[in-house]
């Protein structure tokens, strides 16, 4: 759980975002694309599932890659080389199915990018046409672009100031791909709003969308029932059930209300402590 590289791979307004490697020898043996840790900064502090980006079971690492957006990221960024986590848990969550399907379009958003980079690479080892579809607000927060372009057959960039590729939505891009050529399968991470109209896209295309969401977790093995999400009219719990699901089975409004019911409280607190 040591600190064992740390690096500031965006910092530009709205948009923090670092990358830590760990030392953890029985995650970085065991992790699978798709799946997550749960970490603990200190004895007092709240618990945050994110995605293990990379793992070294040579070297005994895994690597995170986050957003500064709150409380516990503030104090997770904070922390340099050489400290140690208080509790590190994992691998969590079902891992990606990983096969040749033939001619995939990943699409990420925001530090989204980051949780699609593990998908990417297993797809691409596996045999499969990787088109690969970033967006950020802008040119220095589009994250993992040398490592995503070294592994795709295909990249398309967009931010929404236009310094950096296309201005505009990965959607516009994707409905554009989806239109003109047969694929076998969409993957999505990224806000809601992104994702949700990802859906409508794959929907209308008939093809199998896959999303990865970031439903609110607290002990993230499914006993607290926090992540509880709608699929397909049925509820799973987000945690062991997924992250990942299909798309156009999720109730995107009740997802939608659940991650936001936090959000003026996650505030103040941010508010008091610093
Ligand atoms: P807060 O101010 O407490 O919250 C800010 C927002 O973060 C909230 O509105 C909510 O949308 C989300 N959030 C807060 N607490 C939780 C929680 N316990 N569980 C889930 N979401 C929460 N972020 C990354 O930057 N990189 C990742 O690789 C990544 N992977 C994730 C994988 C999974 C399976 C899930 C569910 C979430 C992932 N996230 C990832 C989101 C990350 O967990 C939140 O950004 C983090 O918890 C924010 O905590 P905070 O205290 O700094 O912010
Ligand atoms: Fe508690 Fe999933 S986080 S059941
Ligand atoms: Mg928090």
């Amino acid at each position: 759980m040591k600190i064992i590289a740390k690096e500031v791979i965006a910092d530009c307004p709205g948009a923090k975002i670092v990358k830590l490697v760990l030392a953890s020898a029985q995650i970085s043996q065991k992790a699978q694309a798709g799946q997550f840790v749960v970490v603990m900064v200190d004895e007092k502090g709240e618990r945050i599932p994110l995605t293990i980006v990379d793992a070294d079971s040579q070297a005994n690492t895994i690597t995170l890659i986050f957003q500064v957006v709150g409380l516990t990221t503030k104090l997770l960024g904070a922390l340099d080389v050489g400290d140690t986590l208080y509790a590190l848990v994992g691998p969590l969550g079902q891992a990606t199915k990983i096969k040749k399907y033939g001619e995939i379009i990943l699409v990420g958003g925001g530090v989204g990018i980051a949780e699609i980079y593990p998908v990417a690479k297993g797809l691409k080892a596996a045999g499969n046409k990787v088109t690969v579809i970033l967006g950020a607000r802008t040119k220095e927060a589009l994250i993992l672009e040398k490592e995503l372009k070294s592994l795709a057959d295909k990249i398309y960039l967009l931010t929404d100031d236009g310094s950096s590729g296309e201005q505009g939505f990965t959607t516009v891009v994707l409905e554009k791909l989806l239109k003109k050529d047969k694929h076998d399968l969409v993957y999505a991470v990224g806000p809601i709003p992104m994702m949700k109209k990802v859906s409508e896209l794959g929907l209308a295309s008939k093809i199998k969308t896959i999303v990865s969401l970031n439903a609110l977790m607290v002990d993230a093995t499914g006993m607290c029932g926090c992540c509880r999400v709608r699929v397909n009219g049925e509820v799973k719990f987000s945690c062991v059930d997924g992250p990942e699901f299909l798309a156009d089975q999720v109730d995107w409004e009740e997802l939608e209300k659940r991650n936001s019911m936090y959000r003026v409280k996650e505030k103040h607190i941010c508010k008091l402590k610093f």
